[in-house]
């Protein structure tokens, strides 16, 4: 095992179930109240300790990075107007010692493909990879919670980590999931895997614990990635590769404590604007008090 401290996260997918929002601002860029949510995502995996923020991305969607650079004009006006507290909001997003590093997926062929892309950045190192469509909510207020349960568990149980959460029937074909011979899940604990199914049709889903975007890989899956043929979709995936990976070192699914919100479709990112509004210290208190005065 090597030190954990690069997680990939792929940000270069068209965005298509939230246009015409994301035709030209990256669907990662969409605020949740009031930071993008590639923010929360980046801010979810310094909190768990990694250092090295990899983004496949393409060249239009520069907005991202540009996000986490310094905006030098930004931050002098703020200062000369004494504005202390944006001016921290936009100087501080990432803390020293974090660096960001990008890669570019020139065609979208599968989330497998694009963490490939990122081959020459990860090198022989162990690592993570995290969606950026999908935000954790954990009501305890620690977003990065279950993030930091699965970096834990991959260097005590030496066995690749994959967060799960229980999906309703009906969506499970919009999922990877995960056989883990029938075990019963409990939250923060983490069951060996038998095989991974990317998004089967409900009757052949060996179980509704659903793979949300938030993996801890040994090295070993880049070469694994490198033989995956396409699969589900036509696409290269992530899923192929990690089942490959079963047969010669242990695979676990880690049951997740907070809740996910799909931040890549509609609903999920109201949703989540709804829930991160409640509980923002600014306006939260007010839009508790006007959705108990609606009436649906
Ligand atoms: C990807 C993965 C899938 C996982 C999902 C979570 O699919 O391939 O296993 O369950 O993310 O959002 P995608 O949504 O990119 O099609």
């Amino acid at each position: 095992m090597t030190e954990l401290t690069k997680i990939v996260i792929p940000v270069a997918g068209l965005g298509t179930r939230v246009l015409p929002a994301s035709k030209v601002i990256p669907k990662e860029m969409l605020t949740v109240v009031d930071k993008p949510v590639i923010q929360y995502v980046v801010e979810e995996a310094v909190a768990a300790g990694f250092r090295e923020i990899i983004l496949v991305t393409r060249p239009i969607k520069k907005a991202i990075e540009s996000h986490f650079e310094p905006q030098t004009e930004l931050e002098e006006t703020l200062l000369a107007k004494g504005k202390i507290e944006q001016l921290a909001m936009v100087s501080d997003i990432l803390p020293r010692g974090v660096r960001i590093s990008t890669a570019f997926q020139d065609e979208p062929l599968g989330l497998g493909h694009a963490v490939l892309c990122a081959a020459e950045l990860i090198g022989d190192d162990d690592f993570a990879v995290s969606l950026p469509d999908v935000l954790i909510f954990n009501p305890d207020g620690d977003h990065a919670q279950d993030l930091k349960n699965i970096v834990a568990a991959f260097q005590q149980n030496h066995a690749a980590q994959i967060m799960v959460e229980r999906v309703p029937d009906d969506q499970v074909s919009s999922y990877g999931i995960v056989d883990c011979g029938g075990a019963r899940f409990e939250t923060g604990v983490s069951h060996n895997v038998v095989a991974m199914v990317e998004k089967p049709s409900v009757d052949a889903a060996p179980s509704n614990q659903s793979i949300i975007g938030r993996y801890i890989l040994p090295s070993r899956t880049l070469e694994l990635l490198r033989q995956t043929r396409p699969g589900a979709g036509g696409e290269i995936q992530l899923t192929d590769a990690i089942n490959a990976l079963i047969g010669e070192t242990p695979v676990q699914a880690n049951g997740m404590y907070g809740r996910t919100y799909d931040c890549g479709s509609k609903l999920g990112y109201l949703l989540a604007n709804i829930n991160f509004g409640l509980r923002h210290p600014e306006i939260g208190t007010d839009l508790a008090n006007w959705l108990r005065q609606q009436e649906f």
